[in-house]
């Protein structure tokens, strides 16, 4: 990576990837609005910093799930990496590991469950489920995913069926037999959901009895990733989810919803410690991370910049994305007399 700024990162990556796939990374639901709107969430939020501390030993670690962890960044479930890089899901694994990040693995990924637990180092692998209709190959997968040491499955509740990019279903990139979703049933080939032929189905009919049941049934912690309402976040915790991802899928099904940075606050407070709370969508700062901190999130998860490392230099171009981070939120909390994420508290932050 010869740029360190998110901007010309994207902006190479735009260059060097097939227009296709730059379509499908970029896209967002009907006008974007979302897209836009996660980004300048975050951006709109004013720091009150905090003066005269002594800011030399800065401590970013954290502890997620049990596990102790250098940095709250985590690198975000995308899906079909062998449209960004040869090596698809093996590349960025190894970037996550290089960097101590959790890596949260996508159902729609091009390389084997066991190819990438093989790059884990230290920081956990979790792996982002959608709940098939048919019930024994869920169970075959948790079994095979708990084999290959996966510490968590995130089940992704808000795209029951998929959303329309008018934008992505312009420019459909070509299915091949290359690019499969390998761990998906009967390993189909690799095509876009904003396609004709998926709308108006529901695709992964998840509903509270069958996360009550996924709860029983893994022995992995069970994570929920898509929840924008306080309700549903305490909900998700009475049956038994162990953390909350407040998001939005990056706007990418539906357009208009609250932004992340507006709803990830009240969720923290109503859970007030039943879940651990993480965000994503738009991050691209280290004061976006400060930020969502302060507002009572535990950790961050980045989307699109990954793919974007990914293009551009493979393994060690996500590992640079995160570290380009991590300097970042420690920048940040230096500015802001931040010493511990501890210390990241909503008085942090104007209110608005
Ligand atoms: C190309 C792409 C594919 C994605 N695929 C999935 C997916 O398969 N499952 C999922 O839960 N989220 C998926 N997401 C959403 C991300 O996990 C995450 O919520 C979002 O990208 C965060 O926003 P950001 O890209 O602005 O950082 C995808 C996002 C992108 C950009």
């Amino acid at each position: 990576m010869d740029s360190v700024d998110f901007d010309a990162l994207e902006h190479q990556a735009r260059a060097k990837m097939p227009a296709a796939s730059f379509a499908f990374c970029a896209a967002g639901a009907d006008d974007e609005i979302s897209v836009a709107e996660n980004i300048s969430g975050w951006r709109n939020l004013r720091l009150r910093p905090r003066v005269l501390r002594d800011v030399e030993d800065i401590d970013t670690s954290v502890t997620l799930l049990g596990q102790k962890l250098p940095t709250p960044i985590m690198v975000a479930p995308t899906g079909r990496h062998k449209l960004f890089n040869r090596e698809g899901e093996a590349a960025t694994a190894r970037g996550a590991a290089a960097a101590g990040a959790p890596y949260v693995m996508a159902s729609n990924s091009n390389i084997l469950i066991e190819d990438v637990a093989a790059e884990r180092k230290t920081a956990p692998q979790w792996f982002q489920l959608y709940y098939w209709p048919n019930r024994a190959e869920v169970e075959a997968l948790i079994d095979r995913l708990a084999a290959a040491g996966f510490g968590a499955l995130v089940l992704t509740v808000d795209a029951p069926v998929a959303g329309w990019s008018p934008r992505a279903a312009r420019e459909q990139h070509e299915p091949s037999p290359d690019i499969l979703n390998i761990n998906m049933p009967g390993s189909p080939m690799a095509r876009t959901a904003y396609h004709p032929d998926f709308a108006g189905k529901v695709m992964f009919p998840a509903t509270w009895r069958e996360l009550e049941w996924l709860v029983k049934r893994s022995p992995m912690p069970v994570l929920v990733k898509g929840v924008l309402r306080t309700d549903d976040a305490v909900a998700c915790a009475e049956h038994g989810a162990r953390a909350i991802i407040v998001s939005n899928h990056g706007g990418r099904h539906l357009d208009t919803t609250v932004t992340t940075a507006a709803a990830v606050g009240e969720i923290a407070a109503a859970l007030s410690g039943q879940a651990e709370v993480y965000v994503d969508g738009g991050i691209r700062r280290g004061t976006d991370i400060l930020k969502a901190l302060a507002l009572g999130a535990r950790a961050v998860l980045i989307g699109r910049p990954i793919i974007w490392g990914l293009t551009m230099n493979g393994a060690d171009g996500v590992r640079d994305v995160l570290e380009h981070l991590r300097v970042e939120l420690v920048r940040a909390m230096q500015l802001t007399g931040t010493r511990s994420l501890a210390e990241a508290m909503p008085d942090l932050l104007a209110p608005n």
